[in-house]
């Protein structure tokens, strides 16, 4: 009890939970299982962009998109180890991820079609990760919070890059406008889904919202992404595909359509278009790096072994 007594302080005096603290069992599982995603989600993210590396227009178009992917491959890393604070394994973390038994982000389980998608990724998709990021900057958990405030900046460099592929697009040829809105018209629903199901259908928000891990409800965070892209979309001269987008004078914010809920919990379930691919990918990249792995290891032990023996030397 009084463990908890100085748990519960800590929350309310805005202090952050530290590894080596006290904490709820469920309060540890939520963690594990939100940052272990969250890394999960940066990983698999880099497939739908690692295939336009190769195809990038440009030497600077190319030289942007590869250090934007890995940069997420170190936004992963980062969480990853953040999970391991909590007192589980890279090794197990990783292994639910390629058993399918660990959820990623729906978002990457739809196709990058052409170049536009790449720009539409950066706008939209990080876009929303965004929102959702700056929030977790002040999440209760101490390491979790520490690597979103580096991540982050990181993000704001993303969705800039995105915009300004599509901005170039539009400002191009037909084909070239007609791609852009193309794009756009693919990822936007997808983006809105990011946000999660609606709070009324969200049973463990609460419970997050009052341990401080969340800070703003589902709900709340795409109704700021919607206002937000309701107006830069208007900078590119292209159309959001939402025939009910209008603003409201009343409320100060846009409303908008329904999300297909249906197509959303297709894919969470494993059925979306690339569902299959991704996670075959990640296996095969895991089994490729099994000797990478073990020279480490080797070198590692070679290396401490080395060290003892100058000691005793
Ligand atoms: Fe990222
Ligand atoms: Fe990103």
């Amino acid at each position: 009890m009084h463990e908890e007594k100085i748990f519960q302080d800590k929350l309310d005096r805005e202090i952050k939970i530290e590894p080596q603290d006290w904490m709820p069992d469920a309060y540890r599982k939520t963690l594990i299982r939100q940052i272990s995603q969250h890394a999960h989600s940066e990983i698999v993210g880099m497939l739908p962009e690692g295939n336009w590396i190769t195809r990038a227009p440009s030497l600077k178009r190319k030289a942007a998109l590869l250090a934007k992917v890995q940069d997420e491959a170190g936004h992963g890393l980062y969480l990853y180890a953040a999970t391991e604070t909590l007192g589980v394994t890279r090794e197990s973390t990783i292994e639910d991820l390629n058993s399918g038994k660990a959820k990623y982000s729906s978002i990457f389980n739809y196709p990058t079609l052409t170049w536009a998608d790449i720009g539409a990724i950066g706008w939209l998709v990080d876009g929303a990760a965004i929102m959702n990021q700056v929030m977790l900057c002040r999440t209760s958990y101490g390491p979790y919070a520490r690597a979103m405030v580096r991540i982050c900046k990181e993000e704001s460099f993303h969705q800039r890059q995105g915009f300004e592929i599509l901005l170039t697009l539009s400002r191009g040829t037909v084909a070239q406008k007609e791609m852009c809105q193309d794009a756009i018209n693919r990822w936007w629903w997808p983006s809105l889904m990011m946000f999660g199901p609606k709070d009324d259908d969200s049973p463990h928000s609460k419970q997050s919202m009052d341990w401080k891990i969340k800070r703003k409800s589902n709900d709340e965070l795409r109704q700021q992404f919607v206002d937000i892209c309701a107006e830069q979309v208007k900078v590119l001269g292209m159309k959001i595909p939402d025939a009910e987008l209008k603003w409201n004078e009343k409320k100060q914010h846009y409303d908008f359509g329904q999300i297909d809920w249906e197509e959303f919990w297709n894919v969470v379930k494993g059925n979306g278009p690339c569902n299959r691919d991704r996670l075959e990918a990640r296996k095969k990249a895991h089994e490729d790096g099994d000797w990478v792995r073990k020279a480490a290891m080797a070198h590692a032990k070679k290396s401490k072994h080395k060290k003892q023996q100058t000691k005793v030397g």
